[in-house]
């Protein structure tokens, strides 16, 4: 997936000395990579967690990475995460937001005019009201296991999108490289109505297993896809 992400950088072409904002970092893995890849580029990488932030700088300084991966604790959503870069990604990240609205407004403003940004991350095929009451139970599950508030669909995020100043130039559905059927998974997916029944979704471990069984079942049943899309922010600034 990050060579992907990283062909959509190269094909839209912000050069190879570009400054990056990873939005929700965890622990710099894609910030990481991406250095490998661009031996002259600049990453910043910010999340809400002070000890992905502590693990982030740690790994960074033991790869020899310090000079050009950076890392702080902010929101994406309020804080000034500095200005003007090349390209914003945003990896499974987006979902945490509280709103698409909210996330792309601060997207834009951490990015110049052109800038390139890459959201990857689980959509909702038809919007909610659309499903039936078992899928909408489902998604409520991976809503609430993960605390994912604004997983939408593609339409939405689009117009939340535009609504910043942001033109869409790519859209791939890449749920077809998630692989549904590992063993863990189908053992969770035994054990996942029990916990639910039993009302256990807000206790973190099993809400994390009740949610990644939901969204197995959305991505197999295809309610939920997982998705990159790739946007360009236009000449003024929001
Ligand atoms: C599912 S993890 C993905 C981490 C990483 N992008 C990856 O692909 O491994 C979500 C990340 O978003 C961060 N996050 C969630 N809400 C955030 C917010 N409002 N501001 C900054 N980071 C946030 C979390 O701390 C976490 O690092």
């Amino acid at each position: 997936m990050h060579d992907l992400l990283a062909r959509e950088i190269e094909r839209l072409g912000p050069g190879d000395a570009f400054r990056l904002v990873d939005l929700g970092c965890g622990v710099g893995g894609t910030v990481f990579g991406m250095a490998e890849r661009w031996p002259r580029a600049v990453l910043h990488g910010v999340t809400i967690s002070t000890r992905q932030v502590g693990r982030a700088r740690a790994l960074a300084d033991s790869l020899g990475l310090a000079s050009r991966c950076t890392f702080a604790r902010a929101d994406f959503q309020d804080d000034e995460l500095g200005r003007d870069f090349d390209v914003g990604v945003a990896i499974e990240s987006f979902v945490h937001s509280d709103t698409p609205e909210r996330f792309f407004r601060a997207a834009a403003r951490s990015l110049r005019p052109g800038g390139l940004l890459v959201v990857v991350d689980d959509f909702l095929s038809e919007p909610l009201e659309k499903l039936d009451a078992r899928r909408r139970r489902r998604v409520r599950d991976f809503q609430d296991g993960w605390r994912v508030p604004s997983v939408c669909t593609p339409q939405a995020s689009e117009a939340a999108a535009a609504a910043a100043g942001f033109a869409l130039e790519r859209a791939v559905d890449l749920s077809a490289l998630v692989r549904l059927r590992r063993v863990r998974d189908r053992a969770i997916a035994l054990v996942s109505p029990v916990l639910r029944a039993a009302g256990l979704v807000g206790i973190p471990l099993f809400g994390n297993m009740i949610a990644g069984d939901a969204l197995r079942t959305g991505l197999e049943e295809g309610f939920l896809s997982y998705r990159m899309h790739v946007w360009k922010r236009s000449g003024h600034h929001g």
